[in-house]
């Protein structure tokens, strides 16, 4: 038996040793914010669950070892702390006109002008998002120019079912584009209000189900069909693509502008074919005599300096601290990107091993944590009582 002077240790307690650790992208508790769970002590054992707000957190085992040390160092010794990482995507607090319903978020990916990679972009955030345990959408709204099929490898003719749309499914990904419905060779001819038709069927008729999120991929530019999706929905948040040159930046700054008068939050921008790694190309196609050179690290002098950045460097990041917009990333040149899309298997570049992989992992994470920083921005925190 328990004398009266003996404490048992209680989810106070354990709340409370925790106070103090914040999740580092949202600058709060993580007990104000309601994710710690599941508290259970028993056995000289206390087990919880910190429910992020995305799988994709860049901060996830930062976050886990701030919760192990507060547990080691507030709680009594001899205790074995088992924490599990899980993770529930969180959308909005509250509804508002226009939403998909099950939707949670819907995510934009523009650029100022074509060729950038926005459709490489927006599939590679969707593929990053499904990799981590995400329900994804990528609806294609390049209407004129669909390429998101090409890109996945998908095909074929979505299917209706009563008046719904069924999506088009390739490894878990949910995708909807114009390309489904024409021949490849076939010319969209139409005007304005077909357009502003087709996103809505796009959006309203496809039976998209629960997401966690869904990735529009917009056509370049600032035309018809960004302010026909800023209009009818409200979108969580935009992603605007550019280039390192300095034409290219001027394109995304626009865009950027646009997303703004549109109201519509702007997410981060994404520096794409920023550079082009000499070391890694060698690696992948040299010969014997260049994979000497690259073992031997006598190519360059100074470490870096296998990047080219034939456009300069950190002209994107500049631009968007300047307009006061979260840099996503620099994603480099890879032959293995183009080759991979051009043969219907983009998600290959985000496989492990692949050299593009930590960089487009880099954005979707970086992406995923400004989503939830969004959608946590306006929560009012719950009084939570600790007693000690
Ligand atoms: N980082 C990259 N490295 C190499 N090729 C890329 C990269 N990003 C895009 N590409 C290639 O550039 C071309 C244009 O990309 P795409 O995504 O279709 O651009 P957009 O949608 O902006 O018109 C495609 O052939 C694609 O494979
Ligand atoms: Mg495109």
């Amino acid at each position: 038996m328990l004398g009266e002077s003996e404490t048992v240790l209680t989810e106070k307690d354990v709340l409370a040793a925790l106070k103090g650790v914040k999740d580092p992208d949202l600058g709060r508790d993580l007990v104000d914010l309601g994710m710690i769970r599941d508290v259970r002590i028993g056995d000289g054992k206390v087990s919880l669950a910190v429910n992020l707000t995305t799988p994709a957190c860049p901060m996830k085992a930062k976050i886990e070892a701030d919760v192990r040390q507060a547990l080691e160092a507030r709680l009594p010794g001899g205790l074995d702390f088992e924490i599990r990482m899980t993770a529930e995507v969180r959308g909005k607090r509250e509804a508002e006109n226009g939403d998909i319903p099950g939707v949670k978020n819907i995510i934009a990916v523009g650029s100022g002008k074509g060729g950038v990679g926005k459709s490489t972009m927006a599939a590679s955030i969707a593929f990053g998002l499904k990799a981590h345990g995400a329900s994804v959408g990528l609806m294609d709204a390049d209407i004129y120019g669909p390429s998101i099929p090409h890109l996945v490898g998908a095909s074929g003719r979505p299917m209706a079912r009563e008046d719904r749309i069924v999506p088009i499914e390739v490894n878990g990904l949910k995708l909807m584009s114009m390309g489904f419905l024409l021949d490849p060779d076939q010319p969209v001819v139409m005007r304005g209000p077909m357009l502003h038709g087709i996103v809505q069927q796009f959006l309203r008729k496809v039976e998209w189900g629960d997401l966690d999120y869904l990735v529009i991929d917009l056509p370049p530019g600032t035309g018809d069909v960004p302010l026909s999706l800023a209009q009818s929905l409200p979108i969580t948040g935009a992603v605007v693509v550019c280039t390192p040159q300095e034409v290219a930046l001027l394109d995304a700054a626009r865009a950027v502008s646009m997303f703004r008068q549109l109201r519509v939050p702007v997410l981060g921008m994404v520096e794409n074919m920023a550079f082009f790694d000499v070391l890694a190309y060698l690696q992948d196609r040299g010969g014997p005599t260049a994979h000497k050179l690259v073992e031997g690290k006598s190519c360059f002098d100074e470490p870096g300096d296998e990047r080219v950045y034939l456009f300069g460097q950190g002209g994107a990041r500049r631009k968007a601290e300047a307009m006061n917009v979260p840099f996503l990333g620099e994603v480099p040149m890879n032959v293995l990107i183009r080759e991979a899309g051009d043969v219907g298997r983009l998600e290959s570049a985000l496989q492990e091993g692949s050299p593009s992989r930590p960089y487009l992992m880099g954005v979707v994470e970086h992406l995923a944590a400004q989503v939830s920083i969004r959608n946590m921005k306006n929560v009012k925190m719950p009084k939570l009582e600790i007693l000690n």
